[in-house]
């Protein structure tokens, strides 16, 4: 995962663009008898799925004044096997989840019972994770704010088996590996042509915006001699300085860029994860049709039926993907949650993102990096029956913006009937590309 991903969210807190927290459709905003309705009837299928939260900040900080022994100029010191290898009195911090992080995963645990508490006072969630450390962390953090929040409300189940707890964690390896919470099968998507598409279209507009800031930074700093890359990486330092103080603090590293600067990283980002997981990638959609198949599983309460990247043996047994239970959570990446709302068509109405200007959210039908996977992102896909409806309704809330669902005739709620829902998954019914992973 780029090591400058998502951190866009936190350029909204800083730069006070972060009006749009809900969108008018349902949502906090709903009509107050649109609420009453819909949750009159206790009969729905939540699932959540988030992001990690990880601490490299800590790392380029730090590491800036080390002479790491073995560092090797224009080879990365990160691998997805062996993690942060530079210097290795520092690297148990590569990749964790930072303090700021734990918090941010027990809040959002307390703000998910709390949001669906009818359900949460009764009913237990259904926990997977993809295995990577922080990933693990980051849904024991939310187990233990769902359970602090269940312990505080006076009329909730006070069984002993009323908490969460992980109950499965899918390995990650870097091939061989099925796992829906994280992609690393596809062949032609890791390491064949289109593997390079993300790192094209970034690079190009980064050559349009990052040059007079590298200009403008190797005049300040003498004999410096940042490259675009490095340029963008001093940008990056703000961002995951917030975020590895504890209480978020606004990094000195913030002010040394323009308001205009910031948007202009932001969509270096949205260029990052639409070429790299999205449509901008043929590939990109594929890498989210085994979790879009696993949802579809548990909206229609059928056994799964996929033949991209899920463990058919998990999927198999009712142990480890259960079907028929209201709640369940998931705990992934960041790149696999753009995977799976391109596979799920969530992001259809986007065109192509430019390389040579910025195209903001509100032109891009709600798609950018910051507004689908900041740090701590979490997508909710509701399964609900309303008064006046005979139809289950299908409705998608990514972090607190209700899409549209225009791809089943989504209302004015955003509420689809399950049906509809379903029937507009004709890509994901298909495996999407999945055949083109291995030629
Ligand atoms: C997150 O969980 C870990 C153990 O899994 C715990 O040590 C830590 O205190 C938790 N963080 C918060 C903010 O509660
Ligand atoms: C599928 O899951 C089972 C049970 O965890 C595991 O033993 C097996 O190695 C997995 N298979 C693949 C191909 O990932
Ligand atoms: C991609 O290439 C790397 C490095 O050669 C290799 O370890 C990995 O298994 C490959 N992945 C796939 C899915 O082929
Ligand atoms: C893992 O996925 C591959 C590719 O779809 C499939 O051939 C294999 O049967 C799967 N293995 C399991 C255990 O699901
Ligand atoms: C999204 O677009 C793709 C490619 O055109 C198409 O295959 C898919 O069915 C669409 N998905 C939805 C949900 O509309």
């Amino acid at each position: 995962m780029s090591a400058r991903g998502l951190m866009n969210d936190f350029f909204s807190r800083l730069f006070g663009r972060d009006g749009h927290r809900y969108a008018h459709l349902g949502g906090e905003n709903a009509p107050a008898e649109f609420k009453a309705a819909l949750w009159t009837r206790k009969h729905s299928i939540l699932l959540i799925i988030l992001v990690a939260f990880a601490g490299l900040a800590a790392i380029y900080v730090s590491s800036s004044n080390e002479s790491p022994a073995t560092y090797d100029k224009g080879k990365s010191c990160d691998t997805v096997e062996h993690g942060y290898q530079c210097n290795a009195g520092i690297s148990h911090f590569w990749d964790q989840l930072t303090t700021f992080g734990e918090q941010q995963l027990v809040n959002s645990g307390i703000k998910y019972y709390e949001r669906y508490k009818e359900l949460s006072r009764d009913f237990v969630p259904f926990v997977r994770s993809s295995g990577q450390e922080r990933v693990v962390e980051s849904a024991l953090n939310w187990t233990q704010g769902f359970t602090a929040a269940k312990l505080a409300d006076k009329h909730a189940s006070q069984d002993p088996e009323a908490y969460p707890r992980l109950d499965v964690t899918i390995p990650e390896a870097d091939y061989g590996v099925n796992n829906t919470l994280n992609h690393d099968l596809c062949t032609e998507f890791e390491n064949g042509t289109y593997s390079t598409i993300a790192d094209d279209a970034q690079f190009a507009w980064a050559e349009i915006f990052a040059t007079p800031i590298q200009k403008r930074l190797n005049a300040h700093l003498l004999g410096a001699q940042l490259s675009i890359d490095e340029t963008i990486t001093m940008m990056a330092l703000c961002p995951f300085n917030v975020v590895a103080s504890p209480t978020g603090k606004t990094s000195p590293f913030c002010a040394l860029f323009t308001e205009e600067q910031w948007y202009q990283y932001g969509y270096y980002e949205s260029l990052g994860k639409w070429y790299g997981y999205s449509h901008g990638n043929p590939l990109g959609p594929t890498q989210g049709v085994g979790f879009a198949n696993e949802l579809i599983a548990r909206m229609v309460d059928k056994p799964v039926d996929d033949h991209t990247s899920t463990n058919r043996t998990l999927d198999k047994s009712s142990e480890t993907f259960p079907l028929g239970r209201k709640l369940y959570a998931d705990f992934s990446h960041d790149n696999d949650l753009t995977a799976i709302f391109s596979a799920l068509g969530l992001y259809n109405g986007t065109s192509n993102l430019p390389t040579s200007n910025i195209v903001e959210a509100q032109n891009a039908n709600g798609y950018s990096a910051a507004w689908t996977v900041p740090f701590a992102a979490r997508a909710y896909f509701e399964k609900m029956i309303c008064n006046e409806h005979d139809d289950e309704l299908v409705r998608v809330i990514i972090n607190d913006r209700v899409l549209p669902l225009e791809q089943c005739g989504g209302d004015g709620f955003g509420r689809c009937t399950l049906t509809s829902f379903v029937d507009s998954l004709g890509f994901v019914n298909g495996g999407g590309r999945w055949d083109q992973c291995f030629v």
